[in-house]
């Protein structure tokens, strides 16, 4: 959610600060503020609004150790007093935190107590005042913050600079990512490694429960690993000539796809390679379910993997929200193969979920786009998406490379059942054509901006679909809301006349997923219900309706009809996407929403 940068070395660390804090500013951008140390004092500015909103204050900071964050806000409203850094009554010792300290109260009450007047409303001032308190009896930083967070209940990413040890940082981690960044003579540290590849491709991620002192040649902590090197360039965040993240990352589907396909396709054996599982076939042929958990649009790839695992493997299969699962003490099977969904592996009540079962001995994968995530982490085994860095709020690549990627499961646990050779061969070629598909779907672009200026005024929408179409307009449904804050309702179309229906007049269109399978004439006749009541209809179609049935005909290409929901999907990002531009909505930054949910 929200951003952290610290830097310690040898150039001027304003600078570097801000531009990190830029980078990061899609996980969340209330607020934004830096603390520099030079001369044994901490010069701390904060702004309320963008990034740039700081830049704009900034003076010649000459310090070479700072520490940054940009704010979205959860205790307390967005404004310069409750911005971080945070920083003790002396101005000594200065906290940039992501998370939520759950005892705040009770840590301000005492501080009160104490005699500390406190600055902000916020949970993380109490950080640097117990720090500030721990540091005259401690013989180092790193002691002191450790001191302090005995106290402390909650989650956790921060970074501490004391004024008078200006050669350092202090980082912690306890449920928000935290990543070292090693340069040459300069270390960074943050909470994305969006923020640190300018400058290096050397990182190591943090383990919850850890505690670090970072120097300008080092990094020393008790438990760190060796560094390893990410597979992210700066340039995967520029936007590469396109107006906004959303549309780069739509338009970069294929190449997603190619890559989450690439090496995982076996032609000979008609299967596919997830080594990553970590799974023998004794132990594919031992799985008696599979439950996909995720949040958000996690979640709805999860249903479509659901779909695909009872089709093409014939194995029971559902999907939960991990956040409801967490709460709702579930029974934990230890012959379901549970799959961890989540694009960033941060999400908090993802990573709760997994840690729930672990604890009740369930066997859980990850499906996880970002390595060295918490998520892929704590599962340790699982498919990486490789989709590449996905900025704006909304997911889209992520979501069909996660879609895809339950295709390679599903083909998998088909090919050691009874899914014949055959099959699996037509599937490997339907996957080996799919990208391209998407390529093709996406060229109906300009045609769906039309749709979506039409219709981009109505209050309301429906998007309706049926068993291979069902998660599809979930999705799609998610998508507009997000995006362009149209209201958006998705039902299974069967469900339209048990209640629904008496919503539909003419200010209700209603998106239809009509796959190209043996249910099309049921679609038909659902649209001539919302017909009959006066409703406009969209259909998303790869098969052949009737002329003049559909107000607007959104055509798909096919490969193979399981894998044309994945396809279906494509449509309904660029309506969202079209729908929202014509609204003038901020694509890449929808209004109270952040990346990744670290917080409850
Ligand atoms: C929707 C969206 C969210 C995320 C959800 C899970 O476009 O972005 O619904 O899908 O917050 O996030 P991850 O996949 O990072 O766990």
């Amino acid at each position: 959610m929200c951003g952290i940068v610290g830097y310690v070395g040898n150039r001027p660390a304003s600078r570097i600060l801000v531009d990190g804090l830029a980078r990061l500013e899609y996980r969340g951008y209330d607020s934004a503020g830096i603390a520099v140390g030079h001369r044994k004092a901490l010069r701390t500015t904060k702004a309320v609004g963008r990034v740039d909103d700081l830049r704009a204050k900034l003076g010649d900071e000459a310090g070479r150790v700072g520490i940054a964050h940009t704010r979205w806000a959860t205790h307390g409203e967005p404004s310069e007093r409750n911005a971080h850094p945070h920083t003790d009554t002396a101005g000594r010792i200065a906290v940039v935190h992501n998370g939520i300290v759950e005892n705040a109260e009770e840590l301000r009450a005492k501080l009160v107590a104490d005699g500390v007047t406190l600055a902000s409303d916020t949970d993380t001032e109490v950080l640097p005042h117990l720090i500030a308190q721990a540091v005259e009896q401690q013989d180092s930083l790193e002691a002191a913050v450790r001191e302090a967070l005995r106290v402390v209940e909650g989650t956790y990413g921060l970074v501490v600079l004391d004024a008078r040890r200006p050669d350092e940082l202090v980082v912690a981690r306890n449920g928000s990512p935290i990543v070292l960044g090693l340069g040459d003579g300069e270390m960074f540290v943050a909470s994305d490694v969006a923020a640190l590849v300018r400058h290096t491709r050397q990182v190591v991620f943090l383990a919850d429960g850890e505690i670090a002192t970072i120097t300008a040649t080092g990094y020393e902590g008790s438990r760190l690993g060796p560094p390893t090197t990410v597979d992210v360039d700066d340039a995967d965040y520029d936007l590469d000539g396109h107006p906004d993240f959303l549309s780069k990352e739509i338009h970069e589907q294929p190449s997603a796809l190619r890559r989450v396909l690439a090496g995982r396709l076996d032609g000979r054996f008609a299967t596919s390679r997830l080594d990553g599982l970590h799974l023998d076939p004794r132990e594919l042929r031992g799985i008696r379910r599979v439950t996909f958990l995720g949040c958000g649009s996690a979640h709805y790839a999860g249903q479509m993997g659901a779909a695909l695992v009872e089709e093409l493997a014939r194995v029971p299969a559902d999907a939960e929200q991990a956040s409801e699962f967490r709460y709702r003490n579930p029974l934990v099977d230890p012959d379901t193969l549970y799959v961890a969904v989540s694009q960033s592996g941060e999400t908090i009540d993802t990573l709760a979920a997994v840690e729930e079962l672990q604890r009740k001995g369930g066997r859980v994968v990850g499906c996880v786009n970002v390595i060295g995530s918490a998520i892929a982490r704590q599962c340790g085994a699982g498919m990486f998406l490789h989709a590449g860095p996905e900025v704006s709020v909304a997911s889209t690549k992520a979501f069909s490379s996660m879609t895809t990627s339950f295709a390679l499961l599903a083909l998998l646990l088909g090919r050691v059942r009874d899914l014949s050779a055959a099959h699996g061969t037509r599937l490997v070629d339907g996957l080996r054509r799919l990208p391209d598909a998407v390529d093709e779907a996406l060229a109906a672009s300009d045609e769906i901006a039309a749709v979506a200026q039409k219709y981009a005024g109505a209050r309301s929408m429906f998007f309706l679909g049926r068993v291979r179409g069902s998660a599809v307009a979930r999705e799609g449904a998610q998508k507009l809301k997000e995006i362009s804050y149209v209201h958006a309702e998705a039902y299974a179309a069967s469900e339209l006349k048990h209640g629904p229906l008496a919503l539909v007049d003419a200010t209700m269109p209603c998106v239809i997923v009509v796959p190209d399978d043996e249910l099309v004439a049921k679609n038909i006749s659902t649209i001539e219900q919302v017909k009959a009541r006066g409703g406009p209809v969209i259909a998303v179609t790869n098969a052949d309706l009737p002329d003049g049935l559909a107000d607007a005909v959104i055509r798909v290409p096919s490969v193979e009809p399981e894998l044309d929901p994945i396809l279906l999907g494509v449509p309904l990002q660029l309506f969202a996407y079209h729908c929202a531009a014509a609204l003038g909505r901020d694509i890449d930054k929808p209004r109270n929403l952040a990346k990744s949910v670290t917080v409850e």
